[in-house]
């Protein structure tokens, strides 16, 4: 039997002079397998033409729909509205990325940014060949590498941080995880003196307070704590 659902989103642009940040209130016919994308996109289609949402892959891979689900970061592509027994819905932009209007926020200048700051890319000394076979890396390295790379750069870890909203320059658990790649890559050539000048200050590793709210959110299940944890024991010894 369907049901009728109520989505509150959060409206205001911050490049309008008139606009002021208030709550939409939308009522829809819920329908099966419905997601918290297709709602919006409903609501888009026939009821306000204005509101904006960002919305690319609709199946939790490119990472551009997160925002606040009733208080907690969350893929929109990825929730069901029929987990909310009580069919109330509220939706807000998602916090320590700049506004761009409504639901939208701007997750990849942030993620450059962080991927500039950790130097993103293998360090190596050695001349690539092309024309020769790759370097062999053992299997567990492989999965490893393989594991962490599966971050989507949704940003959720970050909204959910509470480190995060109170240092803004904080690299986050999407910065740490990203560093731990690059550490345990037998290509990279970096060594624990060369990561401790990337992210061995409060800002980095050590400004975490291990509220483990990164690791309790992210949709990939990345094993981020374990990884901070790692990357904290590695470059303490250095302090
Ligand atoms: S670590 Fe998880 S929550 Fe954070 S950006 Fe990557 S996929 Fe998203
Ligand atoms: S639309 Fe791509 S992760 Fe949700």
């Amino acid at each position: 039997m369907s049901r009728k659902i109520t989505i509150k989103a959060l409206k205001y642009n911050p490049l309008s002079k008139v606009s002021k940040p208030h709550f939409a209130e939308y009522t829809l016919e819920e329908t099966p397998g419905m997601t918290l994308f297709i709602a919006l996109t409903m609501i888009r289609e026939k009821i306000d033409a204005d509101l904006s949402f960002d919305f690319v892959c609709r199946a939790g891979i490119c990472g551009s729909c997160g925002m606040m689900v009733n208080g907690k970061p969350r893929l929109a592509c990825r929730t069901l509205t029929k987990d909310f027994p009580d069919g109330k819905i509220q939706l807000m932009p998602m916090p320590a990325f700049k506004l761009i209007k409504d639901l939208s926020v701007d997750t990849g200048t942030w993620m450059n940014g962080m991927s500039k700051r950790v130097e993103s890319w293998i360090h190596s000394s050695k001349e690539v060949d092309i024309s020769k076979i790759e370097e062999r890396v053992e299997p567990e390295v492989a999965q490893e590498v393989f594991e962490l790379d599966r971050c989507i750069e949704c940003g959720i870890c970050l909204a959910a941080c509470g480190t995060k909203l109170m240092r803004p320059d904080f690299i986050g658990a999407v910065g740490i995880n990203r560093v731990a790649r690059f550490e345990v890559d037998s290509h990279d050539e970096r060594t624990d003196e060369d990561y401790y000048e990337l992210i061995g200050d409060d800002d980095g590793v050590f400004g975490c307070m291990s509220l483990l709210a990164c690791e309790d959110n992210c949709p990939k299940h990345l094993p981020l704590q374990s990884k901070i944890a790692y990357m904290r024991r590695k470059l303490v010894a250095l302090r």
